[in-house]
């Protein structure tokens, strides 16, 4: 049976509702694991048929964390992944562009196929009380994030990819 792996990084909650929801759907198609960046390795990244990828962005980069994920991993699975289907979400305060090219093309060389459009929450944190505090995403948007899910879920399980 195929499976998908989740990989998140979240400070202020915000991208972990989103991989949550994303996983919780994808679930009801596959088998589905949704592992936090800081607890996921190569290992999981070969474990796996099809990968969402869920990070804020930071300082117009990924998220320190997340790119510690791929700066571990890139060399132990190069070679062993190509093909495989992925897809992004990214949690932004304004932007997210930075980080959505950023993963984009870490997964252009694994050689990885991009199968749904990435994914940009904006939270619109501005000042640092704003940035720093809990998010809560919209429904609206979570739902995004779910039909994301199931759709990658479900391309896995009927072998569309
Ligand atoms: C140190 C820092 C730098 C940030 N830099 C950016 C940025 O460059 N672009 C942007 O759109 N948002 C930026 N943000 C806002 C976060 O992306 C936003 O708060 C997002 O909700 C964080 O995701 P999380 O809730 O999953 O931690 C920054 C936040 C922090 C803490």
């Amino acid at each position: 049976m195929t499976k998908l792996l989740v990989v998140y990084h979240s400070k202020t909650g915000g991208s972990r509702q989103m991989a949550e929801a994303a996983a919780k759907a994808a679930e009801a198609e596959t088998p589905t694991t949704l592992l936090a960046a800081a607890d996921a390795g190569p290992d999981d990244l070969l474990a796996a048929d099809g990968y969402i990828f869920c990070a804020p962005e930071n300082l117009a980069a990924i998220a320190g964390v997340m790119k510690d994920f791929f700066d571990r991993c890139y060399y132990p699975v190069l070679g062993r992944i190509e093909g495989r289907p992925y897809a992004q979400m990214v949690c932004a305060g304004s932007d997210g562009e930075n980080a959505k090219r950023q993963t984009a093309r870490i997964a252009q060389g694994w050689r990885l196929k991009e199968v749904q459009s990435a994914i940009i929450v904006c939270t619109h944190a501005q000042t640092p009380e704003e940035t720093l505090a809990e998010k809560t995403i919209p429904e609206k948007e979570l739902a995004l994030c779910r039909d994301l899910g199931a759709a990658m879920g479900a391309g896995l399980s009927m072998g569309m990819f």
